[in-house]
């Protein structure tokens, strides 16, 4: 059994004014990461999970009233008039072993922080529906209690955010939110906390850890600011670290740095790595098995190798032909996918990518598109005219 295994994964928020279009929605927690602003590591973690909408629709928890049970909503189109629920997560499917690193793959709006917050449970508690399961360990995460969910966060389950300086506390120093977390799961005290925090931060890469540790996020670089989350994320040797876009605010070399440092924790701790990542090269580099979601579904799941070699989607495809080429003719013109995510149709009418899909027909809007039978490498696509394995990704 794989160590977490997610089944179907819906997420609808719901309520007046929220999420009137993909991307523009309020975030949730995502910037504030584990520390937040507003106070030290503990103090400042989201503690409230979110409760589970059973399978037919209706809340478990009587407190949770989403606008409309998670059934209603599916497949409805974000862009539907008078309707305010989003469907952030339209029934995500993956799984995650021990010592894997699998990437969530995809352009921004598409679902990826949302999946990796529900997981977490890290979403606000009001006005949220979650629907499906996420066995971690056997257990479901999303049935878990406020309490349960928030020990294991930090210990069995970690999270590097996308934002060091708004995940850090800026007015705590580094010691005291590294420290925090040894005391709160692992029952360290004093100097032998101290001590484990200097270890921590040597072992991530950062020079002088006993002066850095009694320094503010706002001393340290960038890089370094990531590192030191990093360095919280890994103090418990997490079984699973979801880290989402854990490099984008970072500058190539230290993005580099950060990767090898990531690779070097699953490859000696086991750990398994979610992968959250809108770069392409960033998965080259480092996933084992990737999925790419578009709208809240994933449209494209495969090995890394398989991949880049065949996308089958039309999607990933347009993706892979975007990237720029060094061996490119000069002046050749760049091949963006056309249109943007705000282009798209409800997924219980058709295939929510057919507004900007160049092998669209009509079969493309009779229902939503299945994912294909897994083939090698366990390659699938959600595409009813998918791209021949023969068509070369534009250069
Ligand atoms: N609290 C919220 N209320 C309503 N809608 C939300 C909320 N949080 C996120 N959304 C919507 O959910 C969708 C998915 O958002 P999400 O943050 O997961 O995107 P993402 O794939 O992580 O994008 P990015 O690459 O920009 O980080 C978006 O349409 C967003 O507007
Ligand atoms: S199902 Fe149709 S519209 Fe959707 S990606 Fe495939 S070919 Fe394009
Ligand atoms: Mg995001």
């Amino acid at each position: 059994m794989p160590l977490l295994d997610v089944d179907e994964l819906t997420v609808t928020f719901g309520g007046r004014d929220r999420g009137r279009g993909r991307g523009r929605g309020p975030k949730p927690v995502t910037a504030a990461g584990p520390a937040g602003p507003a106070g030290p590591v503990k103090a400042a973690e989201p503690a409230e999970a979110v409760k589970p909408v059973k399978p037919d629709g209706t809340a478990e928890d009587k407190s949770v009233k989403p606008t409309e049970p998670a059934g209603a909503a599916e497949g409805k189109s974000v862009r539907a008039p008078g309707d305010n629920t989003v469907m952030a997560v339209n029934g995500v499917s993956f799984s995650v072993d021990e010592g894997q690193i699998v990437g969530l793959v995809g352009e921004s709006g598409c679902g990826k922080s949302v999946t990796s917050l529900a997981l977490m449970g890290l979403l606000p508690r009001k006005g949220v529906a979650l629907g499906g399961r996420a066995d971690f360990e056997g257990t479901d995460l999303l049935a878990m209690s406020p309490g349960k969910i928030r020990d294991l966060r930090g210990s069995k389950l970690a999270m590097i955010f996308q934002d060091p300086l708004s995940s850090l506390n800026p007015v705590v120093p580094i010691g005291v939110q590294v420290t925090e977390i040894l005391k709160r799961h692992r029952g360290m005290k004093g100097e032998a906390a101290r001590k484990e925090a200097v270890h921590l931060l040597d072992r991530v890469g950062i020079p002088d850890p006993d002066r850095r540790l009694r320094e503010y996020p706002h001393q340290l670089s960038g890089g370094m600011r990531q590192r030191a989350l990093i360095a919280m994320a890994v103090a418990c040797a997490p079984r699973l670290l979801i880290a989402d876009e854990p490099t984008t605010a970072l500058d190539v070399t230290i993005q580099a740095q950060i990767l090898e440092l990531l690779k070097e924790l699953v490859d000696q701790e086991g750990t398994a790595l979610l992968m959250i990542t809108h770069d392409l090269g960033v998965v080259a580099g480092l996933c084992d098995q990737v999925n790419v979601l578009y709208a809240g579904k994933v449209v494209e799941s495969s090995g890394r190798r398989e991949l880049f070699a065949y996308p089958t989607h039309p999607y990933t495809h347009g993706l892979l032909g975007s990237i720029p080429r060094l061996d490119a003719p000069r002046g050749e013109p760049l091949n963006p996918v056309r249109g943007s995510i705000n282009d798209q149709i409800a997924w219980a009418d058709g295939c929510a990518f057919a507004p900007r899909c160049d092998r669209y027909e009509m079969g493309c809007l009779t229902g939503t598109p299945e994912l294909t039978e897994p083939r090698e490498a366990g390659h699938q696509a959600r595409c009813v005219n998918p791209v021949p394995a023969t068509t070369e990704v534009p250069a």
